[in-house]
C-alpha cells in the first residue's frame, strides 16, 4: 500500500484539534490505514477519573476495528508541540494486536517532520496471541 504521510499528517492534525484535554492540555492526534483501505483518526479523551483517559492511538484503532477494519498498515501521531510523539505503552499493546511486525509508524510534531520505524522496532519482544497458544 503506498502511504501518503502528508495526508495521514493533514488529517492527524486536524482531529488533534478534537482533542478533549482540560487536565494535561497535552493534544494528541492520530491518522492510521487500515485493510479496507480507509483512514480513520482519533484524538486523547481524558476524564476527571484520569485513568480512564483514552490515547489518540487507541481512539482511532477502536474507531476502526468497530467500523470493520480487521488491520492498521500505517500509524502516524501527532502533537501540538515540535517533539516527536510516541505511542504509550498501553498503545503500543493495542496496537501490536492490529498491526504486523512490518507495519509502518510515523512518529511526527507539529511541524510535518517525521521519523520512520517498523512495529517491530518500536515494539519489540511483543506479547501477543501467539502467546496464548
Ligand atoms: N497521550 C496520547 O494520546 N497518546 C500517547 O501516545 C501519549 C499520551 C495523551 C494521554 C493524555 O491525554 C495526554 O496525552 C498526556 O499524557
Amino acid at each position: 500500500m503506498n502511504i501518503n504521510e502528508k495526508e495521514l499528517f493533514d488529517k492527524a492534525i486536524k482531529t488533534m484539534g478534537n482533542a478533549y484535554v482540560p487536565y494535561s492540555n497535552y493534544k494528541v492526534g492520530a491518522a492510521i490505514v487500515c485493510d479496507d483501505g480507509n483512514i480513520y483518526t482519533g484524538a486523547n479523551v481524558e476524564n476527571a477519573s484520569y485513568g480512564l483517559t483514552n490515547c489518540a492511538e487507541r481512539t482511532a484503532i477502536f474507531k476502526a476495528v468497530s467500523e470493520g477494519a480487521k488491520k492498521v498498515k500505517a500509524i502516524i501521531i501527532v502533537n501540538k508541540t515540535d517533539q516527536m510523539t510516541k505511542p504509550c505503552g498501553a498503545c503500543r499493546q493495542v496496537m501490536t494486536e492490529f498491526m504486523d511486525a512490518d507495519g509502518q509508524v510515523f512518529l511526527s510534531n507539529n511541524k510535518n517532520d517525521f521519523e520512520e520505524y517498523r512495529f517491530d522496532q518500536i515494539m519489540p519482544l511483543v506479547f501477543d496471541s501467539k502467546e496464548l497458544n
